[in-house]
């Protein structure tokens, strides 16, 4: 976890910093004076120090030059007045890492501060080369010391080690594939370079192109600007080509000759650019089944399948489960300002138990969930609700179609979302999906306060009525602010 120490007199600067870097996942921690600054520094140990340049009982340069003898590691960053241009140069002078005027914009002090911790690590990493993976990568890290997992961190390294092979990874949904990806990058020597992904799925596929390899003034009706492609933006560095099944096949020729020729062009563009850039690809389709269906170019299959990271699905390496659940702990304290201290040994069972479907995000989701539910400072089985949540999922419980609204259906009767008639003895449900789409949160919202209403109030009742145990229910409103 990365701490940052906030050294301002303001409360009001002190909370509208702190806020927003919390939920950034950053932990935080004030002081409002030199001397509580001077002890926090000590107690709290950040690795960045936000440091006000006119305290009540100090001089914040002072302060900086302290620091900075005592302490070399810290990362200093200087709060000033716009109109104390002068004292800023004199704080860069004396080893502070950058500096942020008041009145500030969130945003770019939110730059400032990544910027700061990322030059930290490409200078680490410059210096310790060889240092073991899980300990570089911190937001993105990726957690796991069982064989399956250490022999993905070793193909992960020569992954990165060869620096242009194109890379396939491979695993189910959740199993951290994005977050492999990005590694492969971090250890590469593009490290520095950008690493950008695009999402092939969620692209329609006629801005596919575009997305990928920008286009020219005028290449149709609405390009006013020359755009640059992902392509063309990461040069030296990394494209992330996501969900790569789901590219349409006449996308995939494209990609197919920009990777083999390493050049392409612009939609537009009458000459020929240079590809400098690594392609790694992903996806939790079965391509070669694909290939065998028609629905995945073949010869695009073989060129990527030149180094396969393969990632094991949760199920199939359970020694990893302990060390993931107390990592989510950790994140998710930061994140809700919570201090679960451990989880029990009856939930760590349940863990272990339990099949993981979902794979790493399903857990990371669980604890999320169940810590959101916890009073006491331990996690205790009796939240973790998995069994329940399994079946759940279970779609036999649930219609298989939801049965077609009678023509000539009313609308909305109320402002709630437009339910026309309900008969629950049956199991059936009768909805008119407005033209516009619909949002399932909100629908989901109003059942829940419909279902609650239903049964004045009562939270066990209305959970039985719903299909869900309590504590889903209460889960749910919570999610929901429904009281
Ligand atoms: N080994 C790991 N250590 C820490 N966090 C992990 C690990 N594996 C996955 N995660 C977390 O689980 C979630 C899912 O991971 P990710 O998005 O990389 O999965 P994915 O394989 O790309 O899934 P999908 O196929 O659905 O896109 C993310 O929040 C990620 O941070
Ligand atoms: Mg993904």
């Amino acid at each position: 976890m990365k701490k940052i120490l906030i050294v301002d007199d303001e409360p009001l600067i002190r909370w509208s910093l702190s806020q927003p870097l919390i939920k950034s996942g950053y932990m935080v921690d004030t002081a409002e004076s030199g001397a509580e600054a001077r002890s926090k520094i000590i107690s709290f140990q950040p690795q960045m120090v936000l440091l006000d340049i006119r305290l009540p009982d100090a001089n914040g340069l002072e302060l900086l030059e302290h620091f900075k003898a005592e302490y070399p590691d810290i990362m200093i960053i200087m709060i000033t007045a716009y109109a104390d241009v002068g004292s800023a140069v004199e704080a860069f002078k004396l080893g502070a890492e950058d500096y942020i005027g008041k009145p500030f914009n969130l945003e770019s002090v939110k730059q400032v501060i990544k910027l700061a911790f990322d030059k930290r690590k490409l200078k680490k990493q410059a210096e310790t080369p060889d240092s073991p993976i899980d300990q570089q990568i911190d937001e993105d890290r990726l957690i796991g010391n069982s064989p399956e997992m250490i022999d993905v961190f070793k193909i992960i390294k020569r992954c990165a080690e060869t620096n242009d092979k194109t890379v396939l990874i491979l695993g189910e949904s959740g199993t951290g594939k994005e977050l492999v990806a990005k590694a492969v990058h971090l250890y590469s020597r593009r490290s520095q370079a950008p690493f950008f992904e695009i999402n092939c799925a969620a692209i329609p596929e006629n801005l596919l192109e575009n997305e990928l390899f920008g286009h020219e003034k005028g290449a149709y009706t609405d390009a006013g600007r020359r755009h640059k492609g992902i392509f063309e933006l990461a040069d030296s560095g990394t494209v992330f080509l996501d969900e790569i099944g789901d590219m349409p096949l006449a996308m995939q020729g494209k990609i197919l000759k920009a990777i083999e020729n390493k050049r392409y062009r612009r939609l537009g563009g009458d000459r020929d650019i240079d590809v400098n850039v690594r392609v790694i690809a992903a996806t939790n389709r079965n391509l070669e089944q694909m290939v065998r269906e028609g629905k995945f170019r073949a010869d695009l299959y073989y060129r990527l399948n030149v180094m396969t990271i393969n990632i094991p699905p949760l199920r199939e390496r359970k020694a990893d489960i302990p060390h993931l659940a107390r990592y989510f702990l950790d994140i998710f304290n930061q994140e809700h300002n919570r201090n679960i201290e451990d989880i029990s040994p009856e939930a760590l069972e349940r863990l272990m138990a339990y099949d993981w479907p979902g794979n790493v995000r399903e857990l990371r989701n669980s604890i999320e969930r169940a810590m959101i539910l916890e009073d006491s400072n331990r996690l205790s089985a009796d939240n973790l609700n998995l069994e329940a949540h399994q079946h759940q999922e279970q779609p036999s419980t649930a219609p298989a179609t939801w049965p077609q609204p009678e023509t000539g259906a009313t609308g909305p009767t109320s402002d709630k979302f437009p339910i026309t008639s309900t008969s629950t003895s049956t199991g059936d449900i009768q909805i008119t999906l407005p033209a516009k789409g619909i949002s399932l949160e909100e629908l989901e919202k109003n059942i829940i306060q419909l279902a609650l209403e239903k049964h004045g109030g009562n939270q066990t009742k209305a959970a039985r009525f719903l299909q869900l145990s309590r504590d889903t229910l209460r889960y749910r409103m919570k999610k929901f602010g429904l009281q």
